[in-house]
């Protein structure tokens, strides 16, 4: 059934290797990211964000075939439930040979737990660097003060940051918000906390936690604190298009900067970002029969990855982002909601090429 679309997709005029010849960025940066005095260099001014449920290694792979220069992040890691359940082989912690540069990303609110995560993912899965959360809104995770929480105990983060690196190789990075809330925006003393604390690079969110995802984002923030420490700093949060990254960086001389919902359904958007801040060319977007080739491919490798039961009920969330742009696209994002089968999600892709097709 999987031969069948690739057939089908190819009879339909899809053209994957063009579009992604296309998008192939081999430039290199005049001032690459420098992080931590050279231990990792980055040529490209573009991280994926780490997203639960979304930034898996399949996901990744997809990202990273036309980006491969960028710092691509994992989904948050629970230290505790790492410790505890010591299963360091799980799904959440896998990578390939051509997953780099990778940041591992990890939540936690006890020193011990974060060191002993932090050591072992090291030893077991090489990553580039290791990026501590403190800037999730969740109740589940700040209730367990994780995330941002720690934006509340200045104290107890600084002995994480330096638990971690004072006991791995890699660089670490912190991940945080502006603040709490409105009353407590504390970000440029947290920015300076987690450099002293032996931090090599530092992602300002740039909405605080009580602000969850609502529009409203302050990118002037990112530029305050770059000029607050030393280290480089990458900003995030609203950033969709080329020219809204190329603006955060000219206007707020930031580092880079980190797209997470972007490229929910687009896992191309890295690239088309990263290939304009670096040539100023504006890539065409992909066609519809571009985007189901994509859209395929993450199936298959959920698919491959996790079994087709749970792959293509993983896909379910996801698989809708990437159908849109042409009318009765609303009805077969509700169909993919549902689907249990490769067949079923075949056969919904076929019937949307007929209509690519005749449009
Ligand atoms: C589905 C989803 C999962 C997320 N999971 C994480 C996570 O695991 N760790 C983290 O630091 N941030 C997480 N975030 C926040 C993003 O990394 C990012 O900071 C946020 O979405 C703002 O960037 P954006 O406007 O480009 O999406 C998540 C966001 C979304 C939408």
């Amino acid at each position: 059934m999987m031969m069948m679309t690739t057939t089908t997709l190819s009879k339909h005029g899809f053209q994957e290797e063009t579009f992604t010849a296309s998008m192939k960025t081999p430039e290199t940066l005049a001032s690459p990211i420098r992080i931590d005095g050279g231990k990792v260099v980055l040529q490209s001014q573009v991280v994926l964000a780490p997203m639960a449920g979304v930034t898996d290694i399949v996901f990744r792979g997809l990202v990273r075939k036309t980006a491969p220069q960028s710092l691509i992040c994992t989904e948050m890691i629970s230290s505790n439930g790492l410790v505890y359940s010591k299963k360091w082989d799980a799904h959440i912690l896998k990578k390939n040979s051509e997953d780099n540069p990778i940041a591992y990303q990890l939540a936690a609110h006890q020193e011990e737990i974060i060191t002993q995560a932090a050591i072992t993912i090291c030893e077991k899965h090489q990553p580039d660097t290791l990026d501590i959360n403190m800037g999730c809104p969740v109740k589940k995770i700040t209730g367990n003060f994780e995330g941002c929480a720690l934006m509340k105990d200045l104290d107890l983060a600084s002995r994480l940051i330096k638990a971690v690196s004072s006991n791995v190789n890699v660089p670490v990075s912190v991940k945080f918000r502006l603040g709490w809330d409105d009353n407590s925006k504390n970000y440029i003393d947290f920015g300076q906390m987690a450099q002293d604390a032996g931090a090599k690079l530092v992602t300002l969110h740039t909405r605080t936690r009580s602000q969850g995802y609502k529009p409203g984002v302050d990118w002037e923030a990112a530029g305050k604190l770059k000029q607050s420490v030393s280290i480089p700093v990458i900003a995030n949060g609203d950033i969709i298009t080329p020219a809204d990254a190329k603006f955060v960086i000219d206007t707020f001389g930031v580092d880079g900067v980190m797209v997470g919902r972007g490229t929910q359904g687009e896992p191309w958007r890295i690239a088309l970002i990263d290939h304009y801040l670096k040539t100023g060319e504006l890539l065409p977007e992909p066609t519809l029969v571009q985007r189901l080739a994509y859209a395929w491919q993450h199936v298959a490798g959920m698919v491959a990855y996790k079994g087709e039961g749970q792959g293509v009920r993983e896909m379910r969330g996801q698989l809708p982002w990437y159908v849109k742009g042409f009318s009765g696209a609303p009805a077969y994002r509700a169909k993919l909601t549902q689907v249990e089968t490769v067949a079923e999600v075949d056969a919904l892709f076929i019937e949307i090429l007929e209509i690519a097709n005749k449009s």
